[in-house]
């Protein structure tokens, strides 16, 4: 006799590939988060679908839609004797012998499906989210220590005037941290003072930076402060060259030739009681204008050789720390 809904228990639904869809949809979505917002949409319109299909076929019992369950149909075999009588179900030879002691316990094929389709998931969600968390909680901790470095007070950066200035990133670890930026004292703008501080390391592969001009070493200041030995040495470059393999710069950072892929890096910087205070790095795409004028794309600190816009920043989704 076919099954009614509630005769033998409640309905196990049957096994289905929805989650699974729902789980690419979710992976999609968090890659999406690295790589563009057309990918996250696209994972997000599959989570949406799937999710939906999910949750239609977890609560058709609730919203009392019927189920269609196909009966089991076998050939009836002939009975020894048209005229027998039908034996009840509790009489006889057990259908399947019972599993003794010992012997593995039986396991449905719909809770293996469930239980399998779960495992996939996670597995698949642990692999989108863990580097992701990795590279979002990360920068957090490995920036911790890379204080702000005072290079001077104000008054030692004359009006449009380069230095060459070096200066220590962190004292306790001594000369191998050891930088240079190239400063210039843009004057004010709306009552506030403006620098152009650039990094010295070249955005192809990280060779130092030179200015193509003179540089005039005789006029070169030092000043320790914190155990941090400061030197500031005057230049006047029309631009800054990279020996390594050509690469061209102008007096704002921007790339004028050669393979660099993006303008030079440049400093945060602050002033506090007349000092000026370099702080973090950060990449830039490009630089409009000049001096106190100029108008900055700037973009988190990428490592050299790694564009940082356009459909080619596409190809790096990640900067490992
Ligand atoms: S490292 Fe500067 S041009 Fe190659």
């Amino acid at each position: 006799m076919e099954p009614k809904r509630g005769e033998h228990g409640s309905h196990v639904a049957a096994p289905s590939l929805w989650p699974v869809g729902f789980a690419i949809g979710v992976a999609i979505l968090l890659l999406g988060t690295i790589l563009g917002w057309v990918i996250a949409g696209l994972g997000a319109v599959i989570t949406a679908l799937f999710g939906f299909l999910w949750i239609r076929d977890a609560t058709n019992d609730l919203r009392g839609e019927e189920v269609a369950i196909e009966p089991e149909r076998r050939e009836v075999a002939p009975r020894a004797s048209a005229t027998a009588e039908p034996r009840p179900a509790n009489e006889g030879e057990a259908g399947m012998p019972l599993p003794e002691e010992g012997e593995v316990e039986r396991y449905p094929r719909s809770a293996f499906l469930g239980a399998a389709t779960l495992g996939v998931g996670g597995v698949i969600g642990g692999l989108v989210t863990v580097p992701v968390l990795g590279f979002t909680i990360l920068p957090a901790f490995t920036s911790q220590g890379s204080g702000q470095v005072d290079v001077g007070a104000v008054d030692d950066f004359e009006k449009e005037q380069w230095l060459i200035t070096t200066f220590l990133q962190d004292p306790d670890q001594g000369e191998v941290s050891r930088r240079t930026a190239y400063i210039r004292n843009n004057g004010e703008l709306d009552g506030q003072p403006s620098f152009t501080i650039l990094s010295h390391r070249c955005v192809h592969l990280g060779c130092p930076v030179q200015p193509n001009g003179p540089v005039r070493d005789d006029e070169a200041t030092r000043e320790t402060r914190a155990e941090n030995e400061i030197t500031r040495i005057p230049a006047d470059p029309s631009g800054f060259g990279c020996p390594c393999h050509g690469g061209q710069y102008d007096t704002e950072g921007n790339r004028k030739a050669g393979p660099p892929v993006r303008a030079m890096d440049r400093y945060e910087f602050s002033i506090r009681g007349g000092r000026l205070l370099l702080g973090q790095t950060y990449s830039v795409s490009e630089v409009r204008g000049q001096g106190a004028e100029a108008r900055i794309k700037r973009h988190r600190l990428a490592k050299p050789g790694v564009h940082v816009d356009g459909p080619s920043s596409w190809l790096y989704p990640i900067s490992p720390p």
